[in-house]
């Protein structure tokens, strides 16, 4: 496995594989792998002939300092983990890399990044997609997956690579749960047990909505069953439920028409903790 700390030096070994006729996948992630990261590699696997994964703790998508300082990071165990899984080569840049003259040139959805998890996290989706656009342009994969877990991020990625046309495939890639039902995240770790156990009420609430059958099935109704299902566990505070249109992301209510996405957020002891999932008319 190759691993490359300059842009110009993972630019060299893909352009290796380019020569010899091979498709290359790409995998963004901000390093502290588990499991959920490791799905994304094995779809890019199974899709492309060569897989590059890059690690990057990406500053223009933090809110504040604090958080930049405190992400965990583990380069050691990523890199025997991505050696495991048989990836080609892993770019973990430094900031100056990426940003070497700064940000003076940003990329942003502007509906999509301002809107639901948008609005809690003000500049976050620009700076993902900053980051993102610039990885793009760096690795020019052939295809890149990202985890319906963070479903807003998809999305916003999709959209923006259709908007400024890059040949670039977004693959979605199902979220990998715990043997419970809790969404796998490098946040998990933080919750006591009891607040663990509860958090698997997120994934409860998804069940209960997609087989509730009540009809005609309505956003409200859907938004009801799940908001009584989470409000039953004394341990959770909700903070967000949102049914919008899967593809756009907009507000959408009464009977439903469309595939809709349900995107939960809820707080355990001080640990904001988010879930998804889309549910078709
Ligand atoms: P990070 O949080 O490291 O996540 C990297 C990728 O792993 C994302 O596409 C995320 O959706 C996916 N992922 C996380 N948990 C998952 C799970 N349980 N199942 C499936 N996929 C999961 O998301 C980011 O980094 C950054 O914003 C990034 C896109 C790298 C840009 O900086």
């Amino acid at each position: 496995m190759k691993i490359c700390r300059t842009t110009a030096e993972c630019r060299q070994t893909i352009a290796t594989y380019r020569q010899a006729g091979e498709t290359v996948g790409l995998v963004p992630t901000m390093g502290f792998l588990h499991a959920g990261h490791m799905t994304l590699v094995q779809s890019a696997k199974a899709r492309a002939d060569r897989v590059v994964v890059t690690i990057f703790v990406n500053p223009t998508q933090f809110g504040q300092a604090a958080d930049l300082d405190s992400y965990p990071r583990d380069e050691a165990r990523d890199l025997d983990m991505l050696r495991a899984a048989g990836v080609d080569l892993v770019l973990i840049p430094e900031v100056a890399e990426i940003y070497p003259e700064g940000d003076e040139t940003i990329v942003e959805t502007t509906r999509m990044a301002n809107m639901l998890h948008g609005l809690v996290r003000p500049g976050h989706f620009r700076g993902v997609t900053t980051v993102v656009a610039r990885l793009f342009n760096i690795v020019q994969p052939d295809l890149a997956c990202f985890g319906e877990k963070d479903y807003q991020q998809l999305q916003v990625i999709s959209r923006m690579t259709r908007d400024l046309a890059f040949p670039i495939d977004v693959i979605g890639v199902p979220t990998v749960r715990e043997e419970d039902g809790l969404a796998m995240s490098s946040r998990n770790v933080r919750l006591t047990p009891e607040d663990r156990a509860a958090a698997r009420v997120l994934s409860l609430s998804l069940d209960q909505a997609e087989s509730w059958s009540n009809t005609p099935r309505t956003v409200e109704g859907l938004s009801a069953a799940i908001a009584k299902v989470i409000n039953a566990e004394p341990r959770a505070t909700l903070r967000g439920l949102d049914i919008v249109d899967a593809e756009t992301l907009d507000e959408i209510s009464g009977p439903l028409t469309t595939a809709a996405a349900i995107m939960i957020s809820a707080e355990f002891g001080g640990i904001l903790l988010i879930d998804q999932r889309v549910i078709e008319p």
